[in-house]
């Protein structure tokens, strides 16, 4: 077989950049043997090439022109792996411009800018892959793409932020408060020095996004996709899930229905015989629910510089004999599709008040959530006089007749406060 050799320019040398090189040195030849493919890291681009003295060995040149190096004559594909929207969109742009497939990790720049840049791709024929951006080494796009590209996708849930997984499986498993379990996940190294974007939801959001363009076709952005974190779940919210056979998880659902689509990211209640319950850890697994091919689950690391990168490898193999065959696997026209709101979703709520401990408390909450229609399944009281909490959970209701049960409540002179609001899934 012939060896086509293949320049690679590497922009950003951090977490995935550093083991991408590596995984390249090691694979090479392999490579090289099982595709005909000869992978070199041509150019590296790092802000202060001074923190990295062990870069000269690795490649021919390491500059801090990214943008000199994108549209450089002996690259023949791009790597993007900085992070963020700038100045990676025009690295991005200017790399297709300039006729180079690209690969990137970038699920912030993606979500936000996804069907323009694909269009751009698509309209120099050039391939835009971006495996590692949605549950890092999980290969969920390829099978999106690919291997579901004549499925009817109904849904798709995942774990997909190792941060929120982890925390919530320390509290599950060993009792520990949100913040011990988010001060032992930081010290581990599962959470940055600032979580915001990960225990707020807007990391996994980025990632539901990417996953409905994929899945469904569908052109839209961020700003489409509902959001709420893990922040308020409490130790009790954890207790009463183990109580009730369920577990506690961050999920971001991307769902088709009646020509709508719906993406949000929220914790929610799943059944421990749900096959996401048993995903602990930092782990991820994305579950699918096609019409033909009924439930499939994929599982296993969501970040690490190691997975990450070998979903880049995978996506540069593919880039690359794209390119040399002239051809590229684009996502095809992304349309519009409505986008169903939040409040017209129908769920079962978990739901628990702080109430005062005097007589008749529990008709007049009862009777707010029967004029909502909201009807309630179980009840359970825990505790008394200052400490006393009611927990319902309803059966199947709109999310605009819970909201507005819960507004009234907020009102009542009884209920000193609500707590978390959790939706019951899977069941
Ligand atoms: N880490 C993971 O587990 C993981 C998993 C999935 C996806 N991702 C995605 O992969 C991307 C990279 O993540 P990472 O963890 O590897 O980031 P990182 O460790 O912070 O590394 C970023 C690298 O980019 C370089 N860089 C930043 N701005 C630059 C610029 N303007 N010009 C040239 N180089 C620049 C930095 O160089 P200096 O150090 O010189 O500033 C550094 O080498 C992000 O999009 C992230 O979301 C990461």
């Amino acid at each position: 077989m012939e060896v086509q050799p293949i320049r690679i320019g590497l922009l950003g040398y951090g977490n995935v950049g550093k083991a991408l090189v590596k995984l390249i040195a090691a694979q090479r030849e392999a490579i090289s043997s099982r595709t005909g493919l000869d992978l070199t890291i041509q150019a590296v681009a790092v802000r202060n090439p001074e923190k990295y003295p062990q870069l000269e060995t690795m490649t021919q040149r390491i500059t801090t022109n990214a943008h000199d190096l994108v549209i450089s004559d002996d690259i023949d594909v791009v790597v993007e792996v900085i992070g963020g929207v700038d100045p990676a969109k025009g690295l991005v742009e200017a790399a297709l411009s300039s006729g180079k497939p690209v690969v990137t990790a970038n699920k912030e720049l993606l979500a936000k800018h996804g069907p323009e840049l694909f269009g751009s791709a698509d309209e120099m024929n050039l391939d835009l892959f971006f495996e590692a951006a949605v549950a890092g080494g999980i290969p969920l796009m390829r099978v999106l793409r690919e291997s579901l590209k004549g499925e009817p996708i109904r849904r798709v849930m995942g774990i997909v932020n190792g941060t929120t997984n982890y925390v919530l499986s320390q509290m599950t498993e060993t009792g520990m408060s949100y913040g011990d379990a988010l001060a032992e996940a930081q010290s581990k190294g599962f959470a940055e020095s600032d979580p915001t974007a990960d225990v707020e939801g807007q990391d996994a959001a980025s990632k539901a996004a990417l996953i409905a363009m994929v899945a469904f076709g569908a052109q839209l952005g961020l700003s489409d996709v509902t959001c709420q974190g893990i922040t308020e779940i409490t130790s009790k919210d954890i207790q009463f899930a183990k109580r009730s056979g369920h577990t506690i998880k961050l999920l971001a659902i991307a769902e088709h229905d009646h020509g709508e689509i719906g993406v949000r990211v929220h914790p929610a209640m799943l059944p421990n015989h749900h096959p996401l319950a048993s995903v602990r850890d930092s782990f991820n697994a994305v579950f699918v629910e096609g019409e033909a091919v009924g439930d499939l689950m994929l599982y296993g690391r969501g970040a690490g510089g190691d997975p990450t990168a070998s979903a880049v490898l995978g996506d540069i193999i593919a880039a690359a004999n794209n390119l040399t065959q002239g051809t590229n696997n684009g996502l095809g026209n992304l349309r519009k599709i409505s986008i169903q709101s939040t409040e017209e979703l129908e769920n079962a709520f978990y739901i628990n008040l702080e109430v005062a401990d005097e007589p008749g408390v529990l008709a007049s909450v009862a009777s707010v959530f029967g004029k909502y229609g909201v009807s309630i399944r179980s009840m359970e009281q825990e505790g008394l006089g200052g400490e006393a909490r009611i927990v319902f959970i309803t059966h199947s209701s709109k999310e605009r007749n819970v909201h507005s049960t819960l507004d009234e409540l907020r009102e009542l002179d009884s209920v000193i406060q609500i707590g978390t609001k959790i939706r019951l899934v899977g069941a």
